[in-house]
């Protein structure tokens, strides 16, 4: 598939989408936003690939949703559009997805992170929400993601002075999962999909909807869900396969993969 805003490409059983609007510091467009949940799409029916990780530039990740692009509409243009739902094609994705994030992760851009399971960040990284000083308020999930990433109190300042924090602020937080040199990002972000993607496919993809509902549920109904899909993963050969490799000291070589 040709794109022309993001680079796709497949490293073994990892698909890697690299924004790529240099010149707009990847701002989010339409084009752009059509064109990931499109790529996301592909990978997630390929058997071949197992973990999905965004990228953007050494300088930005993303800074944020296209404020160009968003200047002229009005409410009438962004309401019947359901501008930025789309979005939540790449939050639904089943597949476990990875955001390297090096540079600014502002806005949309912090956003789309936010939007994947696993956020690795190079040293350069910055994360913020500055929206209100446009005059409007996050728009693909940033005050509920970064709020349960963080915390009210750093959430509520985030996004009610739009400052930025660094990489190891974001750390501490809990946004991001760990800090690399920024030379190193793509080699690390790289290594832990492929890592994941050696797994069970199945059962990454279990692991990972179990998670997610922790967000979504009380803790009696999240741990009795775990329960039922940790039962399941009994039904799968992988399994098998999975604890037979390890009581005859072998590595497992898993199926469904
Ligand atoms: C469109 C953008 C952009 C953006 C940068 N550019 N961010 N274009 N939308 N979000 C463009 C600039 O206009 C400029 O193009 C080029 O990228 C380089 O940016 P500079 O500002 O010259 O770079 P620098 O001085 O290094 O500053 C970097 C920056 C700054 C601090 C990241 O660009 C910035 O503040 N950007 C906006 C960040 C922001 O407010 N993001 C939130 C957007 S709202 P030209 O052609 O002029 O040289 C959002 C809403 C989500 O995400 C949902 C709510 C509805």
């Amino acid at each position: 598939t040709d794109f022309e805003t993001i680079l796709l490409e497949r490293k073994g059983r990892v698909g890697i989408i690299t924004l790529n609007r240099p010149k707009a510091l990847n701002a989010l467009n339409s084009e752009l936003m059509r064109e990931v949940v499109s790529a996301v799409e592909e990978l997630e029916k390929d058997s071949e690939i197992g973990a999905i990780l965004i990228t953007g530039s050494d300088r930005a990740f993303a800074a944020g949703a296209d404020i160009k692009e968003m200047q002229p509409k009005s409410y009438m243009d962004v309401y019947l559009d359901d501008f930025f739902a789309a979005w939540d094609r790449l939050a639904a994705a089943r597949k476990p997805t990875i955001a390297a994030v090096a540079g600014y992760a502002l806005g949309g851009g912090c956003e789309l992170a936010m939007l994947c399971d696993i956020l690795i960040a190079a040293d350069t990284a910055k994360f913020g929400q500055p929206e209100i000083k446009l005059g409007v308020i996050p728009g693909i999930g940033g005050s509920q993601r970064l709020t349960r990433a963080v915390g009210k109190a750093k959430a509520m300042e985030l996004c009610l002075t739009g400052r930025n924090m660094d990489a190891e602020e974001a750390e501490r937080a809990g946004l991001v999962s760990r800090i690399v040199p920024a030379a190193d990002l793509l080699d690390e972000a790289l290594q832990t999909a492929t890592t994941i993607a050696e797994m069970s496919l199945p059962v990454a993809m279990m692991a990972k909807e179990a998670v997610n509902r922790s967000f979504e549920t009380t803790l009696t109904e999240g741990v009795r869900f775990e329960r039922r899909v940790f039962h399941s993963t009994f039904a799968t050969e992988d399994q098998k396969e999975g604890m037979a490799a390890f009581v005859e000291k072998r590595p497992p070589v898993f199926k469904h993969r």
